[in-house]
């Protein structure tokens, strides 16, 4: 593993404890995520992708340790934003541009003008500058993932986790976010953690590819070896696609590939 990853996570282990007893979901997992790396995860459902993210922003307690730039973190901090599925994480009392201001206020001291500038400059970003005095239920569901990741870009958080944030949006609204986060990511550098279902936004925008096991253990870890931008009908995809949809529902990897 690589000493200058921006993120390092070891030994990472997280027990949840209920009425059943407990339930050991990941277990002693190493992971190195290098600065404006694009990581892409995949993984059946219940094998712990979302508890890795709530993990690394610092929303559970667990083993081991996570750190950022070599320091660790056990906390919630602006440096790991958490964009969600869910539409309804913004204040439906707050227009757009407070929506973008308002973590801004609470974490850096700057004039209110400023903090407001740099709102709209983020709003800029994912083509929302239009709508800043809209309220939230004055948008629709790709709008709202927007604002999302407009609040990310504002507070400048180097690292940015995204659980399935597009998986409740049409194909078409899909489609368009992709693209937009392709752009983000390329101009902005930031490094995203982004969980996904679908094999293929996870070869269009990855430029890494983890593949979860049903047990929460590292399946496939390799570099997206596609060129950007990235379509089915790209050379390439297809071997790429069976081999991550092998991984995933065999729970192994292709005969060809098995080390
Ligand atoms: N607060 C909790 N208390 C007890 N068990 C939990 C808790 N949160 C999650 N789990 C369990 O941990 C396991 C992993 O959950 P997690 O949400 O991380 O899965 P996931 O990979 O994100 O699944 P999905 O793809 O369905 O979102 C599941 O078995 C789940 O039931
Ligand atoms: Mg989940």
């Amino acid at each position: 593993m690589s000493k200058e990853a921006l993120l390092q996570i070891r030994d990472l282990t997280k027990i949840y404890t209920d009425d059943s007893g407990e339930k050991t979901v990941l277990k002693d997992l190493d992971l190195d995520v290098e600065k404006s790396e694009f990581l892409c995860i995949l993984g059946p459902s219940g094998c712990g992708k979302s508890t890795l993210l709530r993990c690394i922003a610092g929303f559970e307690e667990y083993s081991g340790s996570v750190s950022v730039d070599g320091t660790q973190r056990r906390e919630p901090g602006i440096d790991r934003f958490m964009v969600f599925q869910d539409f309804n994480q913004l204040f439906p009392w707050k227009t757009v541009i407070n929506n973008v201001a308002y973590p801004l206020s609470l974490n850096i001291k700057a004039p209110k003008a400023e903090i407001k500038e740099r709102a709209l400059e983020a709003l800029n970003k994912v083509g929302l500058s239009g709508c800043k005095d809209q309220y939230p239920h004055q948008l629709s569901g790709g709008m709202k993932q927007r604002v999302a990741i407009a609040k990310a870009l504002a507070l400048r958080s180097p690292i940015i986790l995204m659980d399935e944030p597009f998986a409740a949006l049409d194909a078409m609204t899909r489609s368009g976010l992709q693209k937009e986060m392709l752009s983000i990511s390329e101009s902005e550098k930031n490094t995203i953690i982004f969980i996904t279902h679908n094999i293929q936004e996870a070869i269009i925008l990855g430029t890494r590819i983890l593949v979860f096991g049903q047990q929460g253990h590292i399946l496939f870890d390799e570099k997206n070896p596609m060129q950007r931008p990235v379509t089915p009908a790209s050379e390439g995809y297809g071997e790429l696609w069976e081999e991550l949809h092998h991984a995933l529902y065999e729970g192994s990897l292709p005969a060809k590939t098995s080390k």
